[in-house]
């Protein structure tokens, strides 16, 4: 029996994911492996039994992907599986930053009397907005959901900029050639909007700050469902108040930027649709069982990713840093191997499980 812990609400879809041998539940204290959503696991204490952590959504910044690996802890997450929800909220957010929708609603609502709509037609220039037609979106990011908004974007009619100098090869395939790649700069320069669609990494941290505001264009209106982290908020409060940014979407709230004039704030609701949580769900808890039972790694953040069709009777998988790759081959021979920054992973398919005399660098190994 697997016991699967749940750290956070995740889509009853999963039930459908998981047989008999195993048990999903609320609270366990040794798990096999965990689903997660938003759940901080930097304290979270690894049990001796856990092999795997899936995370239901695109970002893992709540999960200390490093030291998982250390442990020999595989961490996957599921790209692409709620970016259209992430995209339409995209969508969603430059309206209502073009067009004051909020302030009129939350106006209109405040009249009454039988002349509300005569009212209503004398104030309402206080609510004009501007078009997002003819306008030009810059995107900094083009995976999965940079790419449905670089698509989206052009079909209503603006022109797209983008840059990721880590693009991968599906996205370089799927991006629309209208998508006019550029450097950051050039998209500082010449965007009415900039939507940003990077994780939050050490490097990316305040990436849009002091510097990056002194270069964008009056008027830019900046988008963030990605993640709070990756703007500087006493920069952008600036920018606002000096009439360089007219509008601040955010998803991620935090108490500065609050009640904030020109900033909407969103209570994290990128991928809160029906059909983005189950994708996720089905996707996070497909990957849990592929590892647990065949040990392939399908979208790992934090060991390479490495399939196999069984070819022996016994499945030896052997999670191991990656420097110490010749000291592994020396005993498998030439096998399934994968290297991803420090870490190594390897597959054997034999009659017995594979032994090894010395340590040689190896974080975990499994016999399935
Ligand atoms: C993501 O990283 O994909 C989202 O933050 C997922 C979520 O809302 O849980």
């Amino acid at each position: 029996m697997y016991n699967i812990l749940k750290l956070n609400k995740i889509s009853p879809v999963i039930a459908g994911q998981f047989d008999e041998k195993y048990s999903c539940v609320d609270v366990c204290d040794n798990p096999d492996g965990i689903l997660v959503r938003s759940a901080k696991m930097d304290e979270y204490r690894v049990g001796e039994k856990l092999v795997a952590i899936a995370r239901a959504g695109a970002g893992v910044n709540n999960i200390p992907c490093d030291k998982m690996a250390e442990k020999g802890v595989v961490v996957f997450n599921t790209p692409g599986a709620n970016a259209n929800a992430v995209k339409e909220l995209v969508l969603c957010a430059m309206l209502l930053a073009s067009r004051d929708i909020i302030g009129g609603n939350k106006w209109v609502n405040s009249l009454s009397g039988d002349d509300v709509a005569k009212q209503a037609e004398k104030g309402k220039a206080n609510f004009a907005g501007t078009e997002i037609f003819g306008k030009t979106i810059g995107i900094v990011g083009l995976g999965a959901i940079g790419v449905l908004v670089a698509k989206s974007c052009l079909a209503l009619g603006l022109k797209v900029l983008g840059y990721d100098p880590y693009m991968s090869e599906k996205s370089k395939a799927a991006l629309p050639k209208e998508v006019v790649i550029s450097s950051l700069d050039e998209i500082y320069a010449g965007s009415d909007f900039i939507t940003l669609h990077v994780p939050l990494l050490d490097s990316t941290k305040n990436m849009i700050g002091k510097d990056a505001f002194s270069k964008m264009k009056k008027g830019v209106i900046v988008l963030n469902m990605a993640r709070g982290g990756l703007v500087d908020v006493n920069a952008i409060k600036e920018a606002i108040a000096a009439g360089v940014v007219r509008k601040y979407v955010v998803d991620f709230p935090e108490e500065s930027v609050l009640n904030t004039e020109n900033v909407i704030v969103i209570p994290h609701l990128g991928a809160s649709t029906e059909e983005a949580e189950d994708n996720c769900a089905v996707m996070a808890s497909r990957q849990l069982v592929e590892y647990i039972e065949n040990g392939n790694i399908v979208n790992s953040v934090n060991y390479p990713n490495l399939s196999k069709e069984r070819t022996g009777k016994v499945r030896t998988c052997i999670l191991f840093d990656a420097d110490a790759i010749d000291k592994i081959n020396a005993v498998i021979g030439d096998k399934a191997v994968a290297v991803r920054g420090n870490y190594g992973y390897a597959i054997v398919d034999k009659d017995a499980a594979v032994t090894f005399e010395h340590n040689c660098g190896i974080r975990k190994i499994r016999v399935l």
